[in-house]
């Protein structure tokens, strides 16, 4: 038995708690941006994913016309950094509506450290940044996907092992439902299989 359910007959933000719970876990982009008048801007947006591999682009959605998707529209640029789960409270403080003009590097106390391609600081204390340059965007109703080109990625050494990011070392944070986040769990590895060696059983259900 299956409950239904209809957005357009769903009212006000119901339908879209119920995507945000379904939709999970989602990996959080910790994306900084700088406005036209040089204000350094933080924040968290789960709306995230890869679009394309050749050319490297990665996506994040602003609901809404926020500073992040104001900022990253004028000067044509934004850095995704990883959230790391030792950075837990921070993140989550990034989130909160300040007002335009105010940093949230400086309101939070994130240390923020220089780009290497690009003007917006990277998370001096994140594993992972995707410097950007901004490839485009989709309007969809009150939302707007922006698209980056990554130029530039700066990954710290200590989470590298045989030239791989090791998830056990990057403990990235995810988004989940209500005011449920996510860390890394119990980690499986199964090879993929090729058709060439595909021998016709099919695997049992846990
Ligand atoms: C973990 C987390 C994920 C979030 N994901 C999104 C998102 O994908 N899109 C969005 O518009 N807002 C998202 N938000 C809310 C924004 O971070 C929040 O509105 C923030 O104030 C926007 O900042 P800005 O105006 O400086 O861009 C998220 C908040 C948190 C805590």
């Amino acid at each position: 038995m299956r409950i239904d359910f209809d957005p357009e007959t769903m009212a006000g933000n119901s339908f879209y708690k119920l995507l945000t719970s379904v939709v999970v876990p989602r990996p959080i982009a910790w994306v900084s941006t700088v406005s036209a008048d040089g204000t350094a801007n933080l924040a968290p947006h789960s709306f995230f994913t890869v679009a394309s591999v050749a050319p490297p682009i990665v996506q994040f959605t602003s609901v809404g016309r926020k500073d992040s998707l104001r900022n990253a529209e004028d000067t044509g640029e934004f850095v995704v950094s990883l959230a790391p789960e030792g950075l837990f409270e921070q993140v989550n403080a990034t989130g909160t509506d300040f007002p335009h003009g105010v940093s949230e590097f400086e309101a939070v106390g994130v240390a923020q450290e220089p780009s290497a391609r690009v003007k917006p600081p990277r998370v001096a204390g994140s594993p992972v940044a995707l410097e950007c340059v901004v490839h485009g965007t989709a309007g969809f109703g009150n939302s707007t996907v922006v698209f980056g080109r990554v130029v530039h990625a700066a990954i710290d050494d200590a989470v590298m092992v045989d030239g791989h990011a090791e998830i056990s070392r990057l403990r990235p944070l995810s988004r989940l439902g209500k005011d449920e986040w996510g860390t890394v769990g119990e980690v499986r590895e199964i090879a993929r299989i090729r058709y060439a060696d595909w021998e016709g059983e099919r695997p049992a259900e846990a």
